[in-house]
């Protein structure tokens, strides 16, 4: 199934017709060895150029690594890059998918097979890993994304990539989440990623997406707006959103979250990870968010982020979800 729906009044399905998809069960990280805040390129960096506490900095992405090993999650680091400072954020640089094994991802029709019924059945076998590679908005950050492609071509992906003269910028999962369990994709356009690069995701993969406009240059990644829990539930701050956005948000998640402004803004509580559907992984101090979280049943584990925060990252935008 391929559209791009921008209001609800666009959305010709629900979430139960389409294809299941598992979910991914690997983190692929970046060492920290060369991070730092060295320009400017969204206001959270504005004050802290040269102000990275490099010690901290190593010791609070060693806490979340160890976290995820304790999840049981397979977890692969790539080495940094000298000049890279923000190669760190491994949610920027690609989009990995699953597209059917007997579609072409990279052909018009092919990938998700929705409507053919082959496809997604939760059989790893039916499935190949591709993943669309990122076009950086800054310039300072366009060399980060060959490190990652040759890597997933180390790993047997198929590499795809969008049409440079269609598309100006598409920062991957900043601004572009799989729904847990289903072919469907949230897009967010408006800072980083144009609205046409998810006319060319859509037409690449055969997966619908959800197209949502950012409005507050704050909150410039889709991730550090919504933070997706599980197939039902979404943790957001309402306010980085237009009036579809939100109604396409309450459209589709039965539970919508909200953070309150302190911590999504200077906490970058929604920049949160829920590999499992159940543990919360969170800048510390989000308290007014975590009750929330806890009251819909959701197990809370508060990290320091600060150093990252610094350069407007936080949990989410400092790992890759991958299969
Ligand atoms: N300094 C980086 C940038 O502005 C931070 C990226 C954080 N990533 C994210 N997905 N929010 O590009």
């Amino acid at each position: 199934m391929t559209s791009i729906v921008t209001k609800p009044e666009e959305l010709t399905f629900s979430l139960p017709d389409l294809p299941a998809m598992p979910a991914p069960g690997r983190v692929l990280l970046v060492d920290p060895a060369y991070f730092d805040v060295e320009y400017v390129i969204n206001p959270h960096m504005q004050d802290h150029v040269g102000n990275v506490d490099k010690t901290a900095a190593r010791a609070q992405w060693e806490a979340l690594r160890k976290a995820y090993e304790r999840l049981g999650i397979d977890v692969h680091v790539l080495p940094g890059a000298e000049g890279l400072p923000d190669m760190v954020f491994s949610a920027n640089q690609s989009l990995p998918c699953l597209v059917s094994a007997d579609g072409s991802a990279g052909g018009s029709g092919g990938g998700f097979a929705g409507d053919s019924g082959a496809g997604f059945a939760g059989d790893s076998n039916k499935f190949q890993r591709a993943v669309v590679m990122s076009i950086m908005n800054a310039s300072q950050r366009k060399a980060e994304v060959p490190y990652f492609e040759q890597y997933y071509r180390s790993i047997g992906y198929e590499i795809l990539h969008l049409d440079a003269e269609r598309t100006a910028c598409f920062e991957g999962m900043g601004d572009a989440l799989w729904h847990p369990g289903r072919a469907m994709l949230w897009g967010a356009y408006g800072f980083r990623s144009d609205l046409s690069a998810y006319e060319q995701i859509t037409a690449m993969l055969g997966v619908p997406v959800i197209a949502l406009e950012l409005k507050d240059p704050s909150f410039y990644h889709l991730d550090t707006c919504l933070c997706i829990l599980n197939e039902q539930t979404a943790l957001i701050y309402p306010p980085a959103f237009t009036a579809e956005g939100l109604a396409l948000i309450h459209a589709l998640f039965d539970v919508v979250i909200e953070a309150p402004q302190d911590d999504a803004l200077k906490r970058f509580a929604v920049n949160a990870v829920c590999p499992d559907g159940h543990h919360v992984l969170i800048q510390r101090g989000c308290d007014a968010t975590n009750k929330a979280l806890q009251h819909h049943g959701f197990e809370v584990m508060e990290f320091d982020t600060e150093e990252y925060i610094k350069s407007g990252g936080s949990v989410f935008c400092m790992k890759m979800l991958y299969w």
